[in-house]
């Protein structure tokens, strides 16, 4: 069986694509889906310098595109990337909600592990800010168990709210002590953005100019500029809607080898899925089969938490990056909130948390999510970091933990610079 590297990646600035007419309502498309996923695959191809027509197949990530674009049927649109190179080449889309592209990635492994294929291209994208806020909750709102949760009114913030409780009371955490932890997750996130040039809320943007650097500046802001979106969880504690595409060019260990003088291979892969509704589970306080995935990475990477270096995250709410960290078991249970209020996790951190900026700050156009994380961690640890570095040097060994719907389909990569 091959082992599989990245010999390329891309991401697409990420933010709000859009012109909004305030008398109207009318909303206005600055960089379709269309550019932004054209734009990702051909930055990866030049990035990985290769011959576009040395793409074997190509995978798409995204997750509801139908319902935020109007456009089903994307795989084919790869192909408009180099027309005359990619026409004929077998495409298709993979939806795994929040990890639509970590799935997409890992569908590209198993086409490289077969043998069937030696060179293959990924790419997430995902335009959501076409629609208002209400379109874009009941869109993710499809990536609950609809008949018990959507059909419901139950939203994305309203079932992490249910981990965070859930967390709260196993833990025995005062309303203080929670949002402590929360904010300071914030904060770690707002400050690693504003250094991600990429990033949705980078310099300048609203956590900028507000100075939301501290657990203290969040918690100290009046009701109206950070409002309760789902008891506990407050704006502030909410991952951003966002446009945005990244992609990847995966190729074999031993041809990377070959033409690249850094490479980062896939030393283990994790691939769990939970019940989709969360009335079917009882530990709303730790992701368990996020867990299981991680366990299934490390062992085939023959690794364990004190060897990683960096870690990208799923924070798609500030609960979760808690529950991500012990996930990991960079944290023991029950105690990522303390190991962030401690200052944990920082740049400077043996193990870095979200160096991009994560999920809040960064930002999540949720099918582009899985493949950003890599291409992000890619450029850490071949040294050519997109915005803030690990204070220590180039990472050698990473990994990405992708979460999609409620701690559903779980994802956990673990990469290793073998070159
Ligand atoms: N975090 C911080 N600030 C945010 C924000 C967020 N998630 N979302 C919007 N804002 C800011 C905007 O920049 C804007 O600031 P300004 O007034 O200074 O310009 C202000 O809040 C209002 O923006 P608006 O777009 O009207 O906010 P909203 O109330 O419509 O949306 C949420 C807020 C929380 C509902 C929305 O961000 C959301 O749904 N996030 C979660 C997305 C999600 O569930 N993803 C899938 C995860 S599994």
């Amino acid at each position: 069986m091959s082992s599989v590297s990245i010999l390329g990646g891309y991401n697409t600035q990420f933010g709000s694509f859009v012109q909004r007419n305030k008398e109207t309502g009318e909303i206005t498309d600055t960089k379709s889906l269309y550019e932004l996923m054209t734009e990702a695959i051909q930055g990866a191809v030049q990035d990985a310098q290769i011959d576009p027509k040395e793409i074997d197949a190509i995978w798409v990530g995204s997750f509801a595109p139908g319902l935020f674009t109007n456009q089903d049927h994307l795989g084919p649109f790869a192909l408009e990337a180099y027309p005359e190179a990619f026409r004929f080449k077998p495409t298709q889309r993979v939806e795994g909600a929040c990890a639509s592209s970590s799935m997409a990635i890992l569908n590209g492994i198993y086409g490289i592990e077969s043998g069937r294929y030696k060179t293959i291209l990924v790419v997430g994208v995902e335009k959501m800010n076409l629609l208002k806020t209400a379109g874009v909750t009941h869109a993710l709102a499809g990536a609950s168990f609809w008949p018990t949760e959507g059909a419901q009114g139950m939203t994305f913030p309203g079932l992490f709210a249910e981990y965070a409780k859930g967390y709260q009371k196993h833990y025995g955490l005062s309303d203080e002590q929670l949002q402590k932890m929360l904010t300071t997750v914030a904060a770690l996130n707002y400050r690693n953005g504003i250094e991600n040039p990429l990033a949705h809320f980078g310099k300048g943007g609203p956590a900028d100019r507000n100075g939301l650097f501290t657990s203290e500046a969040i918690i100290n802001m009046p009701d109206e500029k950070n409002p309760m979106v789902a008891e506990p969880l407050r704006l502030h504690d909410c991952s951003l809607v966002t446009d945005g595409a990244a992609a990847l060019v995966l190729t074999t260990t031993e041809l990377a080898k070959k033409k690249k003088s850094a490479v980062v291979e896939f030393a283990g892969i994790g691939h769990t899925t939970e019940r989709l509704a969360t009335k079917d589970r009882k530990n709303m306080h730790e992701l368990v089969a996020g867990k299981q995935a991680v366990n299934q990475a490390f062992t085939e990477a023959g690794i364990g938490a004190k060897d990683l270096q960096a870690a990208e995250v799923h924070d798609c709410f500030t609960i979760n990056q808690l529950l991500c960290t012990e996930a990991l078991s960079l944290s023991q249970d029950g105690k990522a909130g303390q190991d962030y209020v401690d200052g944990r996790f920082v740049a400077d951190d043996h193990c870095p948390v979200n160096l991009s900026g994560g999920l809040k700050s960064k930002g999540h156009p949720v099918g582009a999510t899985g493949a950003s994380m890599h291409v992000l961690l890619y450029k850490q640890m071949i040294g050519q970091p997109i915005g803030l570095a690990r204070k220590a040097g180039s990472p050698e060994v990473t990994a990405t933990l992708n979460v999609g719907g409620s701690g559903v389909t779980n994802s956990v990569t673990v990469l290793k610079r073998v070159q």
